[in-house]
């Protein structure tokens, strides 16, 4: 599974980035609105920090203004994948867009009948919201299962991104589940790395190794090959 890192900061970006941890990022206009940056410049960064897709949202109701709005986007960077909601003017955007092959990122999905639309319109993603259904006790994890299991059965090409991810359990469902990409904020993804034992165990090593004689440890004695 692909691991996308949600945010349009540049700081976490770069730094998810000198891990190799993220093939790609997703943002969405609150998350730009937060860097309080301006938009194109910002987002032309940020795709030539990542070496991987970079998702922006239109802002436009109507499915004209989506498709205007996404060509610009396409203009700007060639990993640029445009994100139109799910919605009727936004599968009309989505079909013209992909047909000039731009790719869409069809977002706001929230059932499976909508990630089936998501694929017949054409998306190159679809992103259904997990940690949005949670919210309001549905069970978002049950949506990831469905649509993998709808998608297996015809010959789509549709990927799912798995997003509004919260936590590292849906991280690990998500991958159980089989699905293409999981996005998730810098937090969660650091939180991937963390584990107590690791931190314990590294302790225990460097205090160890704090014993052994200084002249036995220098460097310069590394014998050469
Ligand atoms: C994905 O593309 C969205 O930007 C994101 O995952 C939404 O997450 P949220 O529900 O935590 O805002």
């Amino acid at each position: 599974m692909k691991i996308f890192l949600d945010s349009a900061n540049l700081t976490e970006i770069k730094e998810a980035m000198s891990w190799g941890a993220i093939d790609g990022v997703t943002t969405n206009p609150t998350l730009v609105a937060k860097e309080g940056k301006e938009f194109f410049p910002l987002l032309k960064e940020i795709c030539e920090v990542v070496n991987g897709p970079v998702s922006m949202e239109t802002v436009s109701r109507d499915a004209a203004g989506m498709v205007e709005e996404g060509r610009s986007f396409a203009k700007l960077h060639p990993h640029i994948v445009v994100k139109c909601p799910l919605t009727k003017e936004g599968l009309k955007a989505t079909r013209q867009l992909a047909g000039e092959k731009i790719r869409v990122n069809v977002t706001l999905c929230f059932s499976a009948p909508q990630a089936l639309l998501a694929a017949k319109a054409g998306a190159y993603f679809v992103s259904p919201f997990v940690g949005r259904l949670d919210d309001i006790s549905s069970d978002g994890m049950a949506l990831i299962r469905d649509i993998k299991t709808i998608y297996a059965n015809y010959p789509f090409s549709t990927q799912i991104l798995v997003a509004s991810v919260r936590h590292p359990l849906h991280v690990v469902e998500a991958a159980k589940a089989g699905a293409d990409i999981a996005t998730m904020p810098f937090a969660v993804l650091e939180s991937l790395v963390k584990h107590p034992l690791t931190d314990a165990g590294l302790e225990r090593f460097l205090k160890d190794w704090e014993k052994l004689p200084a002249e036995a440890k220098a460097w310069k004695n590394v014998p050469s090959r």
